[in-house]
């Protein structure tokens, strides 16, 4: 089988063009414009690129972006001030404290202290366990652009065998309650997990999202799949001396010569990360005005 090779990149585009298009009806109709602020805590290089595009996306689909960047030794006490401030604007509908905060503030409680409501993140505890128990709340954006990508292709997901491999907070544990809302048969598999390779050949869906590179090859996967590939790594290129690759948790080739259909790495789900975190703000604001939610862009 030739798999159907799913475009993240064509994919969030589509997402972005449609939050832009409910923002500007937000902003006709009704004079809202939804802001997203980003707060940024120290110089992490990764986190500066990451914070640098949301910027920029944000500001693309019409949104309001309101930038905060505080220094590395910036006190607990000076961020929960910012955090409360932002928690009490009207103008901002949705908070993203970027990750990993500085070792000497608790990351925990800087979570916790996002107004449930303005956690496009999805990482308050409040919304971890109304996902939890199958009610409405923020969704963390990787395992929602997951959804939607799988949504899409499958149409209904109702009674599919599901396998995500990995149970991190941020993404395998929220994807599993994810695809269980939507009724799929779902299984969490891990390090641990005995025959792990029999789970996963026996599953329509298989998420990984392990960040081990390329653990998952062809001979894990059922013939007609559908494989979403989370992991980003960067390995020694195989070819080039002193050059460097990325790759997925699937190993791309051998997984592409069973599955049905598959996410590449780059080019996947990445994409879909800030595209569903401007698809979160939208919601927040919709929810924070008494509006409909916008259809096909939440959980
Ligand atoms: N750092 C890397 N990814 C993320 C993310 O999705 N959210 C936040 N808040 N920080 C991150």
């Amino acid at each position: 089988m030739s798999a159907k090779i799913i475009d993240g990149k064509e994919f969030a585009a589509n997402v972005r063009a449609q939050v832009a298009k409910h923002v500007t009806r937000l902003k006709n109709d009704h004079d809202i414009t939804p802001g997203l602020a980003v707060v940024l805590v120290g110089e992490d290089p990764a986190s500066q690129v990451y914070v640098r595009n949301k910027h920029k996306s944000t500001i693309e689909v019409g949104m309001n972006s309101f930038e905060h960047r505080l220094d590395a030794d910036t006190s607990e006490v000076d961020l929960l001030a910012l955090i409360d401030q932002l928690n009490n604007d009207p103008s901002v509908h949705g908070i993203l404290c970027q990750l990993p905060l500085p070792e000497h503030l608790n990351e925990e409680l800087v979570i916790n202290s996002i107004i449930p409501e303005k956690d496009v993140d999805g990482f308050h505890i409040s919304n971890v366990g109304l996902l939890g128990t199958g009610q409405r709340s923020m969704v963390p954006c990787t395992p929602l652009g997951c959804l939607m990508m799988l949504r899409d292709h499958h149409g209904s997901l109702s009674g599919l065998n599901a396998v995500v491999v990995g149970r991190s907070n941020i993404v395998g544990k929220p994807m599993a309650n994810l695809l269980l809302k939507d009724s799929c048969t779902v299984t969490i598999a891990h390090s641990r997990t005995k025959d792990i390779e029999s789970i996963c050949r026996a599953a329509d869906i298989v998420v990984a999202a392990v960040g081990r590179p390329e653990m998952i090859t062809g001979d894990w996967i059922g013939e007609g799949a559908t494989v979403i590939d989370v992991g980003i790594n960067r390995i020694p290129h195989p070819e080039k001396e002193g050059k460097s690759k990325l790759v997925g948790d699937v190993h791309f080739e051998s997984a592409a010569a069973k599955a049905g259909a598959i996410t590449p790495v780059p080019g996947g789900v990445g994409p879909m990360t800030i595209a569903c975190l401007l698809a979160n703000t939208l919601t927040a604001c919709s929810r924070a005005n008494g509006l409909d939610e916008p259809e096909g862009l939440t959980a």
